[in-house]
């Protein structure tokens, strides 16, 4: 039995993660520890698949005595932090609280980690540590910038972050790299592309707009709408994940990505056009709509003032996870889309329980100036 701690399992990814380990594995034990932010729900905790279960733990991945307290209740091996403010946009507003919890949250956990996994020091004064330890980064292609029309990101690509988001996510990389070199630290990181799938909170691009056309809302677009994306289907990323936990080699940085670049208004135009299908065809989805299905047209899309500093275009090269990790994506984009609208319009309950809070607000005034 392994005993993992996953930070932010309450969130999209993390918690597609969850379900992930859960479905796959008999010989784990998951602890979820997760703050519970606007970002993070209990509606969106995985708490048991076929039988088993996770253990949720509600607090802060800064609060050290919290985190110590986890790894003397638990043998805890796997660190997985996902746990972060991780909306761009929101960073734009309030830079301050990105640091904190990014940068600072990733030290702690780490710190904490060292502390009960290092088990001696070798001949030259290097901690050595527990067998079979491994901490995870789950990092973000954009630690990289912005490419112009043409190029991929690789593993060796300068960081070059933009935003204060990205800043955040690329410091803790600089944290987990001097950690990995300065204590031989048993770590790795992911870089992953924009992931998209079930659990994703309507603040982002694709759950946005899936919620907007069901309202009969407009659909904002930033700038010319023509910023492009690599989109990968959330569960192909925790695959990878999974994959660099067991195999990937410790102090280690891997690219993942689902060769998959689109630009945004191509993403807005398909995504109408496949709930437009869906309501046709299987018109027992009609009951989910809060407007008139003739509603739901291009006419619904609105050019908005662009977002600050906006990235024009991520394409990852994951060419070091297939060769090493023989990991690919699984699931086109075709396919992928197609599920996740389907998810969202059979669970409406998980939309609205997640937007239930200070989410009226927070669309109201992110997007009364644009
Ligand atoms: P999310 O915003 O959906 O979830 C983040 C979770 O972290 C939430 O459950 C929140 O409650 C929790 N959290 C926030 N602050 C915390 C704190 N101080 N202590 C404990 N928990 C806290 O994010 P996501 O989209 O699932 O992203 C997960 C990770 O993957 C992030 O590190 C993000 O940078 C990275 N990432 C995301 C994408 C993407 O497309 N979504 C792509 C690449 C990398
Ligand atoms: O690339 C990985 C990153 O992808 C992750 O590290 C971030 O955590 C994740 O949020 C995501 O960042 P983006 O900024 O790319 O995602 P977002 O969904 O916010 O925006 C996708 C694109 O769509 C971007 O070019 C901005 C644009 N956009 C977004 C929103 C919310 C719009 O045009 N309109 C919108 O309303």
């Amino acid at each position: 039995m392994k005993t993992y701690i996953i930070t932010g399992g309450a969130g999209f990814i993390g918690a597609n993660f969850v379900k992930y380990m859960l479905a796959t594995y008999h010989d784990v034990q998951l602890i979820v520890l997760d703050a519970l932010t606007y970002a993070g729900n209990l509606g969106t905790i995985v708490h048991d698949v076929d039988g088993k279960c996770c253990i949720f733990v509600k607090g802060d991945i800064c609060d050290s005595s919290l985190v110590t307290g986890l790894f003397e209740k638990y043998p805890v091996e796997v660190v997985v932090n996902f746990a972060a403010e991780s909306h761009v946009d929101r960073s734009i507003e309030n830079p301050r609280l990105f640091l904190e919890t990014n940068i600072l949250g990733t030290q702690n956990l780490m710190d904490v980690a060292r502390k009960f996994w290092a088990v001696g020091k070798d001949d030259k004064g290097y901690p050595t540590w527990k067998e079979g330890v491994r901490f995870h980064q789950v990092s973000t292609d954009e630690v990289y910038g912005s490419l112009g029309a043409t190029g991929y990101f690789t593993e060796t690509t300068p960081l070059d972050p933009r935003s204060p988001y990205s800043a955040s996510k690329t410091s803790a990389d600089l944290i987990v790299k001097a950690y990995m070199e300065t204590y031989k630290f048993p770590a790795t990181i992911t870089r992953c592309s924009n992931n998209y799938g079930p659990y994703h909170f309507p603040e982002k691009l694709i759950p946005l707009i899936i919620k907007n056309i069901l309202e009969g809302k407009k659909l904002p677009v930033y700038g010319d709408g023509k910023n492009v994306r690599d989109w990968l289907y959330v569960e192909d990323h925790c695959k990878a994940i999974d994959q660099v936990v067991r195999f990937g080699r410790a102090g280690e940085v891997y690219n993942v990505g689902g060769h998959n670049e689109k630009q945004n208004i191509e993403i807005v135009k398909l995504t109408i056009d496949t709930i437009r299908h869906l309501m046709e065809t299987e018109p027992a989805y009609r009951k989910v709509l809060k407007t008139d299905l003739s509603n739901i047209s291009y006419d619904l899309i609105t050019y908005v003032k662009d977002r600050l500093g906006h990235d024009q275009r991520y394409a990852i090269d994951p060419t070091k996870m297939k060769n090493e990790l023989n990991w690919a994506p699984e699931t086109s984009f075709e396919t992928g889309i197609v599920k996740t609208i389907r998810w969202y319009l059979e669970n409406q309950n998980w939309v609205d329980e997640v937007t239930s809070g200070d989410y009226q607000k927070y669309y109201e005034k992110m997007y009364s100036n644009r």
